[in-house]
């Protein structure tokens, strides 16, 4: 209960960003829907945006909401919010619990400003795994096997009846199972460098602005390296 008032603080928080005329970028998770739900209020009270959803459940949710989208192309975006499965001090992300990193990422990347909303239990002193993976079913165990001399186990995620879980582009979602993280970068740049991966869930360098809602109903607002 008081995680959902955290998340709807931070989500909340991030739609007073919203400006008329904007193209925004809509997260996945639990997070994530409170901006969205609160960006389909001020769509209700007359502001225009067109956006664009990093998953089919996001889709849905906004087209509930009568939030106009539209496809990622190269204009850009001017505003991305996203949750987060891990932030540590540096703004260094983990996400893809749900299953949809790879078009995170695209949104995010091509966002002018990509802001994070999470609650307090996301922020942590240093990234541990479990680090997401999305990775091509062609060749999936050749690739498992290339991921884990990245050093960790890696798993294929199943839903309950042991059918591969897959994400909104048809990929199979895994999991490499590391413990703390030391040098985040240096495991980003490893697991770039395996054929056959789409994507991981270590997002190094893009945040621009972290919302943590508390239960209170209060939002801080942490600075990054990049914040405009
Ligand atoms: C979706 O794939 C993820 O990257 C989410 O953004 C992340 O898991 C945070 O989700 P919650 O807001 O539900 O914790």
């Amino acid at each position: 209960m008081s995680a959902d008032r955290s998340k709807e603080a931070a989500g909340r928080a991030a739609a007073l960003l919203l400006r008329d005329g904007m193209r925004v970028g809509l997260g996945t998770g639990s997070t994530a829907h409170w901006f969205i739900l609160a960006a389909g209020e001020a769509v209700r009270s007359g502001l225009r945006i067109q956006a664009v959803a990093t998953s089919e459940a996001s889709a849905r949710l906004a087209g509930e909401l009568g939030i106009a989208l539209v496809e990622l192309d190269r204009r850009g975006l001017d505003l991305a919010v996203d949750g987060a499965d891990l932030v540590d001090p540096e703004s260094r992300l983990i996400k893809g619990g749900g299953g949809a990193h790879v078009r995170e990422r695209l949104v995010a990347v091509a966002a002018r400003r990509f802001v994070v909303v999470a609650d307090a239990s996301k922020m942590v002193a240093q990234l541990r795994g479990p680090v997401p993976v999305e990775i091509l079913s062609f060749g999936a165990d050749a690739t498992l096997a290339a991921l884990e001399a990245c050093g960790a186990f890696f798993t294929l995620r199943a839903d309950p009846e042991g059918r591969p879980r897959v994400s909104d582009s048809g990929n199979l979602l895994g999991d490499g199972h590391f413990d703390l993280i030391s040098d985040p970068e240096g495991l980003a740049r490893r697991l770039d460098a395996v054929p056959g991966l789409v994507g991981h869930g270590l997002f190094l360098g893009m945040a621009d602005l972290v919302l943590v809602g508390d239960e209170t109903g209060g939002v801080r607002e942490v600075a990054t390296g990049r914040t405009q």
